[in-house]
């Protein structure tokens, strides 16, 4: 089986690199050319642990990096998008990427062979149905019989992207008809892992139910850590921590998702949880509880600033312990950390210095904040008048044995 995989970022590169490892022939396509040149060099342009070595294994074996996108889309069975799907203006995923990408592969398809084309990216219910379906018509093909169309939402988690994908608990398949979803299973054979062939709206509204959940969760123990807050006298962490010792969580890491901290972030739970409530708008539904869980994450940056505000003067130097939106990735999109800070910087607190064992480099060039970026946690303990956790790194869980400055734990690790 020929696969041609659309965009190469967390998503893309690991189910590219995924199937090849399967034994598969996929050829890699993304717009950046510099990502490119990285993966041709044996190199991954974020931090995902194992991705590297497969990349190793199968670079120029298996999975090749091409520029000439109508060969191999000519040659692919399969033709994967796993474009961004980014906020669109009123909160809807905005679908630029992916049209981009179909323009792309169905001028490429001249000949009478069968494609599926499957979108891994994560688009809302009854996207594949109601705009993606009718595009492809729109430009003069017969869905299901020259052209197959599916959608195969992802569940990975960055940090742990080649573990997740290649081990992953479930595949699901939105397909619409029998020969598509004989194709994607044929694709899949090599995979031991439960697989669920579903309606494309059910295959869409899957992701966002598990992410929305997470979201959820997530906003729920950032309200009840500010109730606790406004009552007093209430330790947080150990009330949490108590929390998780009911035995109905069975030893889960879900537990770890009812805890608070500095408010979700990161690429997929804001974006997506936006998105799923916009389309419920657009379908004439106000979520109530939805519209709860991302005002409820909207207010806790700035919550968090506030709680650094109390204890400092204007112009004394806070040290920033964590920058990226979760501990083990140096992905900085969304994350937390820049919103208490751009607040922080807003309110007139410009002596700032902050250390992240891995995100630095990007979020200077993700977000040119005023602040002076430090090489160890040792320097921001000498510089700062008070350390501020925004990122659980394991490395700052000692870090109350390491000074005596007061720290601001905004993530409860301590
Ligand atoms: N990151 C995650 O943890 C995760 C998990 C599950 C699902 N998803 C979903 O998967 C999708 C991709 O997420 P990601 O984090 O991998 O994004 P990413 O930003 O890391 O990668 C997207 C890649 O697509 C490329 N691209 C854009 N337009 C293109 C085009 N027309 N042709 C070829 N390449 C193109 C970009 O250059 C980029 O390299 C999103 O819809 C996201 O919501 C992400």
């Amino acid at each position: 089986m020929v696969v041609t995989v659309f965009g190469l970022g967390f998503v893309g590169l690991t189910t590219a690199v995924g199937f090849a490892d399967k034994g598969m022939t996929v050829y890699g396509v993304d717009v950046d050319k510099n990502r490119i040149d990285i993966l041709k060099d044996g190199r991954i342009p974020f931090h995902e642990p194992g991705l590297k070595e497969a990349l190793e294994r199968n670079l120029g074996k298996h999975f090749f990096l091409q520029e000439d996108t109508e060969t191999v889309v000519a040659e692919s069975d399969c033709v994967y998008y796993c474009v961004g799907t980014p906020y669109g203006k009123g909160g809807e995923a905005d679908l630029t990427y992916l049209y981009r990408a179909l323009d792309t592969t169905l001028a490429a398809c001249n000949d009478d062979k069968y494609r599926v084309l499957v979108t891994k990216s994560t688009i809302p219910p009854s996207t594949t149905a109601e705009k993606i379906i009718p595009y492809i018509e729109a430009k003069g093909y017969l869905v299901g019989r020259q052209i197959g169309v599916a959608n195969n939402p992802e569940f990975l988690r960055e940090g742990s992207c080649w573990e997740d994908f290649i081990h992953a608990d479930r595949i699901v398949m939105g397909v619409s008809d029998e020969r598509t979803k004989q194709v994607l299973m044929e694709l899949y054979a090599g995979f031991d892992i439960p697989k669920f062939c579903v309606s494309l709206n059910t295959g869409e509204f899957i992701k966002y139910l598990s992410n929305t959940l997470l979201a959820t969760m997530i906003s729920y123990a950032n309200e009840m850590a500010q109730l606790a807050d406004t009552i007093g006298g209430i330790d947080i962490a150990q009330a949490f921590r108590i929390l998780h010792m009911d035995k109905r969580w069975g030893g889960s890491s879900m537990s770890s998702y009812v805890y608070p901290g500095c408010g979700y972030g990161g690429y997929c739970l804001p974006k997506d949880t936006n998105a799923i409530y916009a389309m419920g708008k657009e379908k004439g539904m106000d979520a109530q509880i939805l519209k709860n869980v991302i005002a409820v994450n909207e207010a806790r940056s700035d919550y968090m600033a506030m709680r650094i505000e109390e204890v400092m003067e204007i112009g004394g130097c806070i040290g920033i312990l964590g920058l990226s939106f979760k501990p083990g990735s140096d992905d900085v999109r969304d994350t937390p950390a820049a919103k208490v800070i751009s607040r922080l910087v807003a309110d007139g607190y410009t002596n700032i210095v902050a250390y992240d064992p891995l995100a630095m480099e990007a979020f200077e060039q993700h977000y040119h904040l005023p602040i002076v970026y430090m090489v160890s946690v040792e320097e921001v303990l000498e510089r700062a008048e008070k350390v501020v956790i925004l990122t659980a790194w394991k490395e700052f869980a000692d870090i109350a044995t390491r000074t005596e400055k007061a720290i601001i734990d905004c993530r409860y690790m301590l």
